[in-house]
């Protein structure tokens, strides 16, 4: 190798090695700075697996401010939300239905309104399984139907636990 070939070659190196080096200090960058999926209230939350929501029945979920119910095998993310005014909802076992402390709204087990002054049923997070895993998206919540709308055949089972209606 001649002199001159020795000079290019050391020179091409230095330039591959400050352009790598560079588009690595890029990469690196937008790697911890670009927008994650956000978890925990107001992301995407993990709960649990779809069979640990009985059909008919009522699973509360804190972490995502939400109830899961199952109707027809399929699983259903209900805001803890009023409507109303935004008081938490209560899930009534006794009753069987959810149960606004506040103003007396009431909702039948899908969350669809069925009195009070709330003006539509409780709104709804969609829902995605994964692996079998019940994944609620909080960050994109959707209005209840308006009132009027009920679509299960549930009437009230008993005493409710707000003594209201
Ligand atoms: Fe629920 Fe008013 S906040 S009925």
């Amino acid at each position: 190798m001649s002199e001159l070939d020795r000079r290019q070659f050391l020179s091409r190196s230095w330039k591959w090695g400050l352009g790598f080096i560079g588009v690595a200090g890029v990469w690196t960058s937008w790697d911890l700075l670009r927008p994650g999926t956000p978890t925990g209230f107001g992301g995407v939350v993990r709960t649990v697996t779809a069979d640990e929501v009985p059909e008919g029945g009522v699973v509360v979920v804190p972490a995502a401010r939400a109830y899961l119910t199952k109707h027809e095998g399929e699983v259903i993310a209900i805001a803890e939300k009023c409507p109303h005014l935004g008081c938490r909802v209560a899930w009534c076992e006794s009753s069987g239905e959810f149960e606004c402390p506040c103003h007396g709204s009431a909702f039948n087990r899908l969350g669809e309104h069925r009195t009070g002054p709330s003006p539509r049923g409780m709104d709804r997070f969609p829902v995605v399984l994964e692996d079998g895993v019940v994944n609620v998206d909080t960050g994109a919540l959707e209005d209840g139907a308006p009132p009027g709308s009920e679509s299960i055949d549930e009437p009230k089972r008993g005493p409710s636990c707000a003594g209201g209606h």
